[in-house]
Order: C-alpha cells, then sequence, then structure tokens
C-alpha cells in the first residue's frame, strides 16, 4: 500500500513534470515562430528591428510602447493588416515610404505572434502580448494605406508616438 501510493505519487510528479515542460516549450517555440517569421517577412526592410535612418522606421523599442493603449494597439496591427503610406515623423526624422499590406500573406496567428515578439524587443513588462483574435477582429475592416496614415496622426495627437 506504502510502495503503491509512492508510485503513484511519483507518476503524478513525473505526468506534472511532462506538463510544465511542454508549457514551457510551447512558449518558447511562440516567441521563436515570432522571431522567425519576423525575420522572412520584416526583416528584408526594418533589418535587425532598428530600420535604415530616413527610411525605414525603427521598429525595437517602440512596438512595446506604441501598444500600451488599446489605441495604439489596433493601429499596430492596422499597419500590418493594411500597411502604411506615410509621411512620418519619428525621433525628429522624417519618412516617407510605404509599406505594403501583410492581409493576404500572413495569418491572424502570424501577425499576432510577430507583434508579441516586437513587443519584447523593448523595456516595458509585462511586455504586451498579440492574440489571432485580437487580429482577426481588425481584418474585418480593410482600410487604405493612407487611412492607416490618417489614424496615426490622430493617435500621435492624442499620445504622441515614440
Ligand atoms: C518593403 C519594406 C517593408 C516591409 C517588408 C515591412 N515594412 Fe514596416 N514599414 C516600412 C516603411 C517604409 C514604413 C513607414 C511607411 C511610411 O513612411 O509611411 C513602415 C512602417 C512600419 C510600422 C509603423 C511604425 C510607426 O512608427 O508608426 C511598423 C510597426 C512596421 N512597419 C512593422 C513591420 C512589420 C512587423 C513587418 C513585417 C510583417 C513590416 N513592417 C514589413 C517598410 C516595410
Amino acid at each position: 500500500m506504502g510502495t503503491g501510493t509512492g508510485r503513484m505519487a511519483s507518476v503524478l510528479r513525473g505526468a506534472c513534470m511532462v506538463g510544465t515542460m511542454a508549457l514551457l516549450a510551447a512558449c518558447t517555440r511562440h516567441g521563436h515562430e515570432g522571431y522567425a517569421r519576423y525575420r522572412t517577412n520584416c526583416g528584408i526592410c526594418h533589418h535587425g528591428g532598428e530600420g535604415m535612418k530616413g527610411e525605414i522606421p525603427p521598429v525595437s523599442g517602440r512596438v512595446d510602447k506604441i501598444a500600451s493603449t488599446p489605441e495604439g494597439r489596433q493601429y499596430l496591427m492596422h499597419v500590418l493588416l493594411n500597411g502604411l503610406n506615410g509621411p512620418l515623423q519619428i525621433d525628429g526624422v522624417r519618412y516617407n515610404f510605404s509599406m505594403p499590406p501583410f492581409r493576404a500573406h500572413l495569418s491572424d496567428e502570424e501577425i499576432a505572434s510577430i507583434l508579441t515578439y516586437l513587443a519584447t524587443r523593448g523595456d516595458t513588462r509585462p511586455a504586451p502580448v498579440f492574440r489571432a483574435a485580437d487580429v482577426a477582429a481588425e481584418r474585418a475592416h480593410p482600410m487604405t494605406t493612407t487611412m492607416v496614415a490618417e489614424e496615426r496622426r490622430r493617435l500621435d495627437a492624442i499620445h504622441p508616438l515614440p
């Protein structure tokens, strides 16, 4: 009886450990997928996140701050889904190129994982998290690249963007 209970307890402990490890693996995989997807889809322009002064805005250290308000989160999802056609001013530098929409190329889950990954590249703790359902809700309202730029101007007036 004593050994039976002991064996049962150790089986349960084993199961918990496997459970925890699977969860950890899933979390790491999510972060890793966001990074891999960023590199394939965004890295060609935004590079490691630092962008290119005067041409491509930096995203590292900024996405977490923009995502600190509900309006900012929406704006970020709008940029990825619908693209953006400036002009913009960031940290005293002007940008006026255009970013293509990704709605036809990336799923809700892919966009959520990329934004979640970028949000970890800043000082905000805990880093904001994006979910596929959040992206799905924004996908339902298509916008032009110019509309997204107008939204950015309105947002910047209420919550000055980094
Ligand atoms: C073809 C080049 C290109 C690609 C690919 C691209 N971007 Fe952009 N991105 C830009 C440009 C250019 C801008 C600024 C547009 C402007 O000047 O109006 C921009 C703007 C942004 C902004 C808004 C920054 C702000 O301050 O408002 C975010 C966020 C962003 N990109 C993230 C991404 C992510 C994430 C991906 C990958 C899914 C991506 N971009 C892919 C060129 C690109």
